[in-house]
């Protein structure tokens, strides 16, 4: 039987990864509604790939909810260069915290997949049926492996043992503790950076790569953290669902975007022999919105806020 039950202010919340973009936005919007009785781990402090450990942890703790936002995350040139610790360590952080969740009867816990694991040429805008309906993108493969484990996982525990696990699908999230090194950032905060640094820096213009043609979707990770707070208390399934806005723009118009909130004054040129990736990549969002859940922070508003952060904890 699912424990369909909500969490209530008492309740024992693990949030795993909680120094992370996600989990830092999930435990800000816990302590935000009233939810003081958390249970927080660093890696140094608890390495979720070390079985034994986590088995200890979890029977002496016993949470009664736990979200699963600890993973290894990395861009293209981090997944093409690390493969093996990609697929090892996620697979190893799934297993052993929905194991341990299933074998100490955690009332329900929350999986963060990724819209980057749906198929590369999955029609577009993404639906949850897309899952697993075509040849991923090879480049992030074993981490799409591990994540669609993890995803199978909470199916699988649902269907045999009647556990209370949901998977949910976030596009390209930024916000607060974003990453914002170069070699391994997602577009949206590498540009931040690009164009903070060419204004202090004095220089002419910034490069962005590729056309500047294709499309993208980004969700600001406080909409993330709130969507997340609000599925654990009203979603009780064990389809996937979509977190996203619904609504997508060209990474030009993110670019001239960006320069305008950072105030850069410079042109901005489009190195064309860049690649650029695929068209579009947009989710439908119909389902959540349909569940009375929709995104509310818009594209400028969030980077606004970001840049923010950027200049008060990064630069
Ligand atoms: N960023 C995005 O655009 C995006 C989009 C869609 C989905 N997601 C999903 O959201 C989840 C979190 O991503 P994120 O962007 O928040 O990642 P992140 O900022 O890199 O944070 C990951 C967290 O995981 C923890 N962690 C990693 N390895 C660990 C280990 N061996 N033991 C214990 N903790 C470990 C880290 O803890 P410490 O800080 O203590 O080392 C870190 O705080 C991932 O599942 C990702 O697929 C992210």
């Amino acid at each position: 039987m699912k424990q369909a039950r909500v969490m209530d202010k008492n309740s024992k919340i693990y949030v795993a990864g909680h120094r992370g973009l996600v989990g830092s936005a999930i435990v800000r919007r816990l302590k935000v509604e009233g939810y003081d009785n958390l249970l927080l781990r660093t890696s140094s402090e608890l390495d979720l790939r070390d079985g034994p450990s986590v088995k200890a942890f979890f029977e002496s703790e016993r949470p009664d909810y736990v979200f699963l936002a600890a993973a290894k995350v990395g861009g293209i040139w981090a997944n093409s260069h690390y493969p093996a610790d990609f697929i090892y360590d996620n697979l190893a952080i799934e297993i052993n915290i929905i194991h341990n969740a299933y074998l100490s009867s955690v009332k329900k816990l929350l999986f963060l997949g990724s819209s980057c694991i749906y198929p590369k040429f999955a029609p577009q805008p993404m639906k949850e049926e897309h899952l697993l309906s075509g040849t991923l993108e090879p480049t992030n493969e074993p981490y799409a492996v591990a994540k669609i484990a993890g995803i199978k996982m909470c199916e699988s525990y649902n269907r045999q043992y009647g556990a209370n696990f949901i998977s949910v699908m976030p596009t390209n999230l930024y916000g607060p503790n974003d990453n914002f090194d170069l070699e391994n950032s997602h577009v949206l905060p590498a540009l931040i950076r690009k164009f903070h640094e060419a204004g202090v820096n004095g220089s002419p213009s910034v490069i962005v790569w590729g056309t500047g043609n294709p499309r993208r979707e980004f969700l600001h990770v406080d909409d993330l953290a709130d969507a997340c707070v609000f599925l654990m208390q009203n979603y009780n399934d064990s389809e996937l669902i979509n977190i996203g806005t619904g609504e997508d723009q060209t990474i030009k118009e993110l670019a001239l975007l960006i320069k305008e909130v950072v105030g850069f004054e410079g042109k901005v040129e489009f190195d064309t022999s860049k690649p650029d990736g695929m068209a579009r990549k947009l989710l439908d969002v119909s389902k959540i919105n349909s569940l009375g859940w929709q995104a509310k922070i818009d594209l400028r508003q969030g980077i606004e806020m970001t840049y923010r952060w950027y200049c008060e904890n990064y630069a």
